[in-house]
């Protein structure tokens, strides 16, 4: 049992439907000016688990052509994984890349940007294949943690699952320096991600890093105290609501242990430049995507419909006009629809996703 209301958890079904007119866009016509996007992870799913009446919503909002796509602060995929992952949870087709926007999709114009630079990438799953497909140059101007601590075991004198990348010395005297690190998703070994990151972000001697400082960028001077990499994060979630009762640790809880490793010598906080929900680009995405899908961007509504307070909510409620909130008591917010979030109230709050739709078909009829 895991929703207030009583609702079972059930596996995923088995068979697979297809929604009608699964592969047509709405044309500009008889365009629909409502709009809904749709959270995952406490909505849609609950870890590996399908929302019971998730797919049933979703069929209602095709048939009467109300145009939606996902926002996710997941990731770790690519975006065409993440759509089929979804379908097959969910046991239905049509659901595709273009409707899926990740938590690191806003780092695709970061390749262009860093092409010709060395970054750390962070985070388990997929995440170099995701970059990859980003157009980063991965196992090269594109390193883990994992092939610099393969080169240089000195760096993490601990146990170490490696990736299949060859090792790189980034401390080599011809290395080009650790401009960026991306964290794009979870990372699976923390101890050793934090130690690398923070060296990539610290100015420490030559002699303690036996050679040329790992991670001194362009911008960096030795000294202390001096971030010399931009440090980028796409999921500002501290908590997430997963399978368990509990709600888990997300990304946003590694950043803060990085604050956490980094204060202690006197510095000032790392400056973190972030996207994920609740941030204004996320939103942008959002919308763009909705108006790729509905061919047309006049929006009279559109209904972000969300378990997370922090990131779904507050997300909405910043962006203003057209967007309204719509909390459910399916993931992280558990106080039922007689209350409201206190720091960050919804538009309006329903059970779960089918009565979010229902109300959102009313509202919109
Ligand atoms: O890692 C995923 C989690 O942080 C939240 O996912 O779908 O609720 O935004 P979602
Ligand atoms: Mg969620």
């Amino acid at each position: 049992m895991w929703t207030r209301s009583g609702h079972v958890r059930h596996s995923v079904h088995c068979v697979r439907r297809v929604f009608p007119g699964a592969t047509r866009q709405i044309g500009a016509r008889n365009a629909s000016r409502t709009a809904v996007v749709l959270d995952i992870d406490g909505v849609v799913t609950r870890g590996a688990t399908a929302v019971p009446g998730a797919a049933e919503a979703l069929r209602r909002l095709r048939q009467q052509q109300i145009p939606f796509v996902f926002m996710t602060n997941g990731g770790g995929v690519t975006e065409k994984k993440k759509a089929e992952e979804l379908c097959s949870l969910l046991g239905v087709d049509g659901i595709d890349a273009d409707r899926m926007l990740l938590s690191h999709t806003p780092f695709r114009p970061l390749a262009e940007r860093f092409r010709e630079k060395r970054v750390l990438l962070v985070g388990s799953k997929d995440t170099a294949e995701v970059a990859e497909s980003y157009g980063f140059d991965v196992g090269n101007m594109a390193v883990t943690s994992s092939q610099i601590v393969k080169a240089l075991p000195e760096i993490y004198p601990w146990p170490v699952t490696h990736c299949t990348l060859p090792p790189v010395d980034v401390n080599a005297a011809d290395a080009p320096p650790i401009e960026a690190v991306l964290i794009f998703y979870w990372p699976s070994d923390w101890a050793m991600e934090l130690q690398a990151v923070v060296d990539d972000m610290q100015v420490v001697s030559d002699v303690l890093a036996g050679g040329r400082p790992l991670g001194v960028g362009t911008t960096g001077t030795n000294g202390t105290g001096v971030q010399c990499a931009e440090l980028w994060s796409s999921n500002p979630d501290f908590l997430w609501q997963a399978g368990y009762p509990v709600p888990r640790f997300g990304t946003g809880a590694f950043v803060e242990c990085l604050q956490a490793l980094w204060k202690p010598f006197g510095r000032s906080p790392l400056e973190v430049q972030e996207c994920g929900k609740p941030y204004a680009v996320q939103f942008q995405a959002a919308r763009k995507l909705l108006s790729q899908l509905a061919q047309h961007d006049d929006f009279e509504r559109i209904y972000m419909i969300g378990d997370n307070p922090a990131a779904d909510v507050r997300g909405a409620n910043s962006a203003g006009d057209p967007w309204r909130s719509i909390l459910v008591c399916t993931g992280v917010y558990q106080g039922g629809v007689g209350s409201n979030d206190k720091e960050d109230p919804a538009w309006r709050v329903e059970e779960n996703l089918p009565d979010a739709v229902e109300s959102i078909l009313r509202m919109s009829g």
